[in-house]
């Protein structure tokens, strides 16, 4: 049996274990998958006796994105432009191998919903380590442009900077917005708060989608917002974080499972 886990502080509410067994079930895999709560003095340690006693892989979750990719041996590009890992594998000979599955994730269910964005004008709200792990996936499907605007505006100035390369992305204030966007995306913890990000609703026209990365039993206080104005195609977090396992599941085992039957599950569960 093939073990793996995933790590964070606080971690007993995580669905991982779920979706991995879900996954793993589907799939056919002889593994298991344990949620691991790590103290934040004894992150590398924890990881170190996960692997000494045959783990092959696991997840990282809050707060260690940022020290598992310290961790890693080697990081993929997109971690390395994420600047965080979620995902380690331990290789054959040895090596592990630090990847970041979260902005996948996000493409992911974005695609099983339908949502185009090549050539289409996207707006990211919030400029943290949930935003940066993302803006690489958003651009490799080509927008027209990306636009970053987040509460500190240096900070999705930063952001701006980091991923000049890869595509069309400017960062502006959120009084300075204009236009309309076909899709936007709340990266801030503002719903945890139960607040929403002071952005005018003439930036959503009848056919933009709206995405909160936050999710909860309830709909958010940002899609709740984007309901009251109008908006066409209205999704929650969920789907990510089940796109991002399906992600890192397809990195170990090299099967992709399948996503909605899982996120059927997932929802039911939240509604009870
Ligand atoms: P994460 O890793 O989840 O992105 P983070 O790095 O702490 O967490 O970033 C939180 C993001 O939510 C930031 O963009 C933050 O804005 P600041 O950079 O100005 O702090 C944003 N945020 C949090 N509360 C907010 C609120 N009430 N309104 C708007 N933005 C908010």
């Amino acid at each position: 049996m093939d073990h793996y886990a995933v790590f964070g502080n606080p971690i007993s509410h995580s669905k991982s274990p779920f979706i991995h067994a879900q996954f793993a079930q589907q799939t056919s895999q002889n593994m298991d998958y344990q949620a691991i709560e790590a103290s934040v003095d004894d992150f590398e340690n924890t990881l170190n006796t996960f692997f000494k006693n045959s783990g092959k892989g696991c997840n990282i979750t809050l707060p260690f994105k940022i020290r598992a990719f310290e961790y890693a041996h080697k990081v993929t590009p997109r971690a390395q432009l994420a600047g965080a890992v979620n995902t380690l594998k331990l290789t054959d000979d040895g090596l592990l191998i630090g990847d970041n599955t979260d902005g996948a994730g996000l493409i992911l269910d974005l695609n099983n919903h339908h949502v185009d964005l090549q050539n289409k004008r996207i707006l990211l709200l919030g400029a943290g380590g949930a935003a940066r792990g993302v803006c690489g996936a958003l651009l490799e499907a080509q927008p027209s442009e990306l636009v970053i605007a987040n509460r500190t505006h240096r900070k999705a100035q930063d952001l701006a900077t980091i991923f000049h390369d890869h595509g069309t992305v400017n960062a502006i204030k959120f009084n300075d917005l204009k236009g309309e966007f076909d899709l936007i995306i709340n990266s801030t913890s503002a719903s945890l708060k139960g607040e929403v990000p002071p952005i005018s609703p003439s930036l959503i026209h009848p056919e933009t989608a709206i995405y909160d990365m936050m999710y909860s039993n309830e709909a958010t206080a940002f899609n709740l917002w984007a309901k009251a104005h109008g908006a066409r195609l209205i999704l929650d977090g969920l789907g990510m974080l089940v796109g991002q396992a399906a992600e890192s599941f397809a990195l170990w085992r090299g099967l992709k499972p399948g996503s909605a039957q899982v996120l059927n599950l997932l929802r039911q569960h939240l509604s009870t």
